[in-house]
């Protein structure tokens, strides 16, 4: 089932998610539905948060053939490369608008899959990147908050404009 997308500046994208209690049948459907939204909408990363589900929850699918999900459940960082740096973000939650944010280049990440194995996924490059950027979803933040207050505020009008747009 596709998942309607939180869209930015809707203040329920701030919600700081809690753990997954259990990866039962709920949470198996939420995956699957979050996979099918992420791959219509033609993204690399869905966090629980953008579909108003306030769940540490992440799916990830960095593929040329989209045909390698990673499911990342109450994922912990626990370690990360020294090395910082900056790469053009977007994000389904902003369309359209991509910018430049600074993410280590090498991150480790303790995390449940989807079969409920706890699982340490080591990644680099498009995925690390990929990684830090839902794992902010989760803490209620959206990439375009690492931009200056002027070009967020750019951003905001903007998204407002198209959501009117659209409603009209
Ligand atoms: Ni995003």
């Amino acid at each position: 089932m596709l998942l309607p997308i939180l869209y930015y500046p809707d203040p329920k994208l701030h919600t700081v998610a809690k753990p997954v209690v259990a990866v039962d049948k709920r949470v198996q459907t939420l995956i699957a539905d979050m996979l099918q939204t992420m791959y219509e909408a033609k993204g690399i990363g869905l966090a629980a948060t953008q579909i108003d589900v306030h769940e540490r929850l992440i799916v990830i699918d960095v593929s040329e053939d989209r045909a390698a999900p990673l499911v990342l459940i109450n994922p912990e960082l626990v370690w990360h490369s020294a090395e910082k740096h900056l790469n053009e973000e977007g994000c389904l939650s902003v369309p359209g608008i991509y910018d430049g944010v600074e993410r280590f280049d090498a991150v480790k990440v303790n995390a449940i899959d989807r079969v409920g194995q706890i699982r340490l996924v080591e990644a680099e490059g498009l995925l690390a990147k990929c990684i830090q950027h839902e794992m902010d979803h989760l803490l209620g933040k959206v990439f375009v908050e690492y931009l200056s207050p002027l070009k967020r505020n750019r951003i905001r009008k903007k998204m407002l404009k198209a959501q009117r747009e659209e409603r009209e």
